[in-house]
């Protein structure tokens, strides 16, 4: 891969989770205009990807991919100049079998091909899916189309979406800047989506718990990716807090799915939390772990550099809870990383995020009501 294009993790927005194949050339302006006048791109979004649904149904008489003319009548090249002269990165997707999810060209047995492609339009970055792959294996096919895009000589962000089923994180960091560690985010708090097809997605805080064992797998340029986010989109601004808050504890990357031409001003505000934003792009680039959950009030924690923790208290359960934490018997210790607060030993200031307030010390417990399926996220400063 081209080392050093993600040393945080990327953030971004990307068409699938509203949009499915439903894209176009009016969508992806409005979005760039107002990921720039909204304040999107000053929090750090900075990608625009396309996902799924992007090509014509057939490559044309060289095998080339053809952008489809009728979403795009003003052609990719155009578009793509456009994104950029915003400021902002351009990403496309396809998949690594004979035809991408949603049944358009796939790039097996073109890779080089669609590479040169790729670096000829001028993308940054390469969603690369996993349907229809009979036959292969994940860790050759992505190997083969990471040699295929360092070849093509434009440094291209590449995104794994094999869905963790064949352990990207145990070979991919050579390859990949990001991989999915699930299958599809679903916008519910904690639901299963069973599909008539015979397969699930899932809802936020299930992917937050799956492959418990894999955070010693990601960090600076090779990001365990939970999958683009759900934010703005069917919860309640509660639970998108909830949501947006693991994602940044877990050093997730920061792919917005929603609309943002219909976007209400609190799931603005939710996306473009700046301390919030810190913790998910902290240079250590360290996931953070689930250290307890007792009666469905969960604590999850991070380690920041320069000595900070960050720690959140969630509420999964559907009844209010107060929350009355005792630092002195909680000290913690990440057997990966080998980090540990020993809250006898070191006093930290704290800082609430969500309401951008000092909330005292670590030496008295932390008293707080915490509403169903809500969050309290806290900077700890030794
Ligand atoms: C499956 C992926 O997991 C999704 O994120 C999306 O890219 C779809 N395929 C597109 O068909």
């Amino acid at each position: 891969k081209y080392e050093g294009l993600a040393m945080t993790p990327p953030m971004g927005w990307n068409s699938w989770n509203t949009f499915a194949t439903n894209i176009d050339e009016k969508l992806v302006k409005e979005t760039a205009d107002i990921m720039v006048s909204s304040g999107l791109v000053n929090a750090g979004y900075n990608y625009i990807v396309l996902d799924d649904g992007w090509m014509a149904k057939e490559r044309d008489e060289n095998g080339n991919l053809v952008p489809d003319p009728v979403k795009f009548p003003s052609g990719m090249e155009h578009l793509i100049e456009y994104v950029h002269s915003k400021g902002l990165k351009f990403g496309l997707y396809n998949c690594a079998g004979t035809k991408t999810c949603a049944g358009y060209p796939g790039t097996r047995g073109y890779e080089y091909q669609d590479a040169r492609f790729y670096a000829k339009l001028g993308i940054d970055f390469l969603k690369y899916d996993w349907c229809n792959t009979q036959g292969i294996t994940a860790k050759e096919a992505y190997n083969t189309m990471s040699n295929a895009l360092k070849t093509a000589g434009r440094p291209i962000v590449f995104s794994l979406c094999e869905w963790g089923d064949n352990q990207p994180w145990e070979w991919a960091t050579p390859m990949g800047n990001l991989w999915r560690i699930s299958g599809d985010i679903y916008p519910c708090f904690d639901c299963e989506y069973k599909h008539p097809e015979n397969w699930s997605s899932w809802g936020f805080m299930k992917i937050a718990d799956m492959r418990k064992d894999i955070r010693k797998y990601s960090g600076p340029d090779h990001w365990n990716d939970f999958d683009m986010m759900e934010v703005g989109n069917e919860m309640n601004d509660t639970e998108d807090k909830a949501h947006f808050s693991l994602w940044c504890m877990l050093s997730s990357p920061l792919f917005t799915g929603n609309d943002y031409r219909k976007m209400s001003k609190k799931t603005l505000a939710i996306l473009t939390n700046k301390e919030l934003i810190a913790v998910n792009q902290d240079k250590l680039g360290i996931q953070g772990f689930k250290l307890s959950a007792e009666d469905g009030l969960e604590v999850w924690v991070k380690p920041l550099s320069d000595g900070n923790w960050a720690i959140t208290f969630l509420n999964r359960t559907d009844a209010a809870k107060k929350i009355n934490f005792d630092w002195k018997n909680n000290p913690i210790k990440d057997a990966d990383f080998g980090f540990v607060a020993d809250f006898n030993k070191t006093v930290f200031k704290i800082k609430d995020l969500w309401k951008n307030k000092e909330a005292g010390t670590t030496k008295k417990n932390f008293t707080a009501d915490i509403a169903s399926h809500d969050v309290i996220t806290l900077r700890l400063i030794p």
